[in-house]
């Protein structure tokens, strides 16, 4: 009996001891663990890094935005029609960018649909939605949206007749996976698409702060004047309005960030503030037209109803209360495209600007630009077809 016991216990300790080094042998050998850590420890900014500027191209000259909402790339790689719709938002982008030559392009979330694209890497989607903006060498920046990282949904009419889908996902790397683990794709996660877009040198986009992640790109821009590169003409704000693989929600941290970095960079209101980020805020239900768009709202189409974030924790309490905050610009609901007021600031829609994703209405990109000397904000819409309206001002 006694042999046996220890005999026992032998194997049982061996029996942890192996469980332990597997489970510690696993979690580093796994690639996401490397590359977050990777992520975590060699491209986070510091929290207190100085903001980044845009110059004004001239002193006394209007600076001049470009929203590209809503662009869902990637869509039915497997079909004509999907890789055909990239083709015409690349059209719309430059026909927008032709008409307009912005200072600055600003990707408003939801930039692919990452729940339909069934490639390891959803960057190389990512990519080409920026092209437009990188190749006529136009700084940009970019917030998430809820399909930018979401995991990939396998599409019922994959599963034919017999019940059994085809298979139709296809090798992207070098490394070899086994069927099952090459079809499953969990989506390229928020800090992993912000790494592939900040190589190139004239996207001014950020991770945040890394005590905020999982939301990822909340950061703030300064717009500066030529003449004088220290004083600010505006501060444009990024905000992650999350979705995908988190709730849709800006959190009770999101907002102590802004309030502790306005007070820090812009303590008496005196810099005009601009807000950007993907979802609207429930204050959007109580902005928008009831019917058809009347004055003081402005715009072209009122054909949905708001689709907000899931709770509000604050951010919107703070902004209404700031006078410096002149407007919000968010995208998300392809059918809508109004400015309303909303206590002393202006909420907008941006106009949905690709052929990906759902909704037929024509698709533009709305417009912003300000001046210096006095500070003023407007905004319109710009077609594809070349049209302009929804003129209005903001500030
Ligand atoms: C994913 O694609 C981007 C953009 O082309 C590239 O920079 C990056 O290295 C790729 N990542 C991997 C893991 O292949
Ligand atoms: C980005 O890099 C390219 C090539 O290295 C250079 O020509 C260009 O001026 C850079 N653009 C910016 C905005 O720094």
């Amino acid at each position: 009996m006694v042999g046996s016991t220890w005999k026992t216990l032998l194997l049982r300790a061996l029996l942890f001891l192996s469980l332990l080094y597997s489970t510690i042998g696993k979690s580093s050998s796994s690639s996401n663990h490397h590359h977050q850590t990777t992520i975590r420890f060699k491209m986070a900014p510091p929290d207190a890094a100085a903001e980044r500027q845009i110059t004004m191209r001239r002193e006394g000259a209007a600076f001049k935005v470009a929203l590209f909402a809503d662009l869902h790339f990637g869509e039915d790689a497997w079909t004509n029609w999907g890789p055909l719709q990239d083709i015409h938002s690349v059209n719309v982008m430059n026909t927008v960018l032709d008409y307009e030559n912005p200072d600055f392009v600003i990707y408003l979330g939801d930039v692919i649909t990452a729940n339909n694209i069934m490639i390891e890497n959803a960057s190389l989607y990512w990519d080409q939605a920026t092209s437009p903006a990188r190749n006529r060498g136009i700084p940009w920046a970019s917030v998430f949206g809820n399909h930018d990282d979401a995991s990939f949904e396998w599409p019922l009419d994959w599963f034919s007749a017999p019940g059994i889908p085809p298979i139709h996902c296809t090798q992207t790397s070098s490394i070899s996976y086994s069927v099952e683990e090459e079809c499953s794709f969990r989506g390229t996660g928020r800090l992993e698409l912000m790494k592939n877009e900040i190589k190139h040198n004239a996207s001014f986009s950020s991770y945040g702060p890394r005590r905020l992640w999982p939301s990822v790109s909340n950061y703030v821009l300064q717009v500066s004047s030529p003449n004088e590169p220290q004083s600010p003409v505006a501060f444009l704000y990024f905000l992650d309005s999350g979705g995908g693989s988190y709730p849709e929600v800006i959190s009770s941290g999101q907002t102590e960030w802004f309030q502790k970095k306005a007070q820090e960079i812009n303590a008496d209101s005196r810099v005009p503030e601009i807000i950007f980020w993907h979802i609207p805020s429930k204050a959007y239900k109580a902005a928008a037209p009831k019917f058809s768009i009347r004055k003081p709202c402005v715009g072209s189409i009122n054909k949905e109803k708001v689709a907000a974030q899931e709770a509000e924790t604050g951010i919107m309490d703070l902004l209404a209360k700031r006078t410096s905050v002149k407007a919000i610009f968010v995208g998300h609901n392809h059918g809508l495209d109004w400015c309303c007021p909303y206590k002393k600031l202006w909420l907008c829609y941006a106009r949905h600007t690709g052929y990906g994703g759902y909704g037929d209405w024509p698709r533009g990109a709305r417009i912003l630009e300000f001046t210096h000397k006095p500070f003023s904000l407007r905004s319109w819409i710009r077609m594809e077809d070349g049209n302009v309206h929804s003129e209005v001002v903001l500030s």
